[in-house]
């Protein structure tokens, strides 16, 4: 069991009804210090996997699992305490707050 694992994960797009797949079956395994970079062209879907990793996107197919624990979206609390708590990561626009 890796640390953090990614089980099949499908996200697309939608313009009105048409579909506009990004992601089509991510398989990643992810060990406890591992040093890892996502390579890939522009627009193949980086960000949109690290929204995902980072619980922000809800709205997609496939498992995320920290620890053995499989993310559940509709548990507001175990949300929370996961992007609170576990993960965290730098904005590719950064969103930081100015002072
Ligand atoms: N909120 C959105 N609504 C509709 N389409 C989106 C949205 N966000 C991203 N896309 C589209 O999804 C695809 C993947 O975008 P994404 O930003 O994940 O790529 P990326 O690999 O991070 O690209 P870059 O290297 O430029 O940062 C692109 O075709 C993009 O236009
Ligand atoms: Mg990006």
């Amino acid at each position: 069991m890796a640390f953090l694992e990614l089980h099949d994960i499908h996200k697309s797009y939608y313009l009105g009804k048409e579909e506009f797949p990004v992601l089509k079956g991510i398989d990643l395994d992810f060990e406890l210090g591992e040093f890892v970079s996502i390579l890939g062209e522009s627009g193949g879907g980086k960000s949109t996997l690290m929204n995902i990793i980072g619980g922000l996107d809800r709205n997609f197919d496939g498992s995320v699992t920290i620890q053995g624990q499989t993310l559940d979206h509709t548990k507001e609390k175990q949300m929370d305490n996961y992007r609170r708590g576990t993960i965290g990561y730098i904005y590719q626009s950064y969103n930081l707050i100015s002072i």
